[in-house]
């Protein structure tokens, strides 16, 4: 697909690297498509990581990303949701291979600077989760109707 959603968490936020972690994403090719700066309580928190209720780490995952607001993005490229993950890097930072993102600004597997989706499927379901339809847009500035059907403009 051409489209992946990411999250700069609260960590990266609270220290200053908005700036640089866009600056790295758009250095690696990645359009914005839609952008925005939240701040989610935990009813929400715990809805949108669902898939990890059962791991012994969910309730400080919860508490974590809620602890101070967040910029959630999605992220245009061909390739998106396998390129944005070789950016960003593994889940731990000490894993993490030389001058990727977390690499760069992770501070720990909890405090890990940043997310992004791990399939197409996931891409669309976390994208609608913070962005209407009306939010999300293409390289000509129209709305992006299906992020999966989606195309990137030649
Ligand atoms: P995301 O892009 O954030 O989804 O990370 P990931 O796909 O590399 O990892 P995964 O989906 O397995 O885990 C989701 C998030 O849970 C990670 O990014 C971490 O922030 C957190 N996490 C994973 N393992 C641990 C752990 O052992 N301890 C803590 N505190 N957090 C963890
Ligand atoms: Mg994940």
């Amino acid at each position: 697909g051409n489209y992946t959603f990411t999250i700069i968490k609260p960590c990266a936020v609270q220290s200053g690297h908005i700036g640089a972690i866009l600056g790295d994403i758009a250095d690696a090719g990645f359009r914005v498509a839609a952008l925005k700066f939240v701040r989610l309580n935990k009813k929400e928190a715990q809805e949108f990581y669902k898939i990890h209720e059962e791991r012994p780490f969910y309730g400080e995952l919860v508490d974590f990303m809620t602890s101070g607001p967040i910029v959630v993005a999605v992220l245009e490229k061909e390739g998106a949701v396998e390129g944005f993950r070789s950016l960003i890097g593994s889940t731990n930072p000490k894993e993490a291979a030389p001058d990727t993102i977390r690499a760069k600004y992770a501070e720990s597997i909890g405090r890990n600077a940043i997310h992004g989706s791990d399939s197409d499927d996931n891409a669309k379901i976390e994208a609608s989760f913070f962005f209407s339809r009306n939010e999300i847009f293409n390289s000509e500035g129209g709305f992006v109707e299906n992020l999966n059907a989606a195309q990137v403009a030649s």
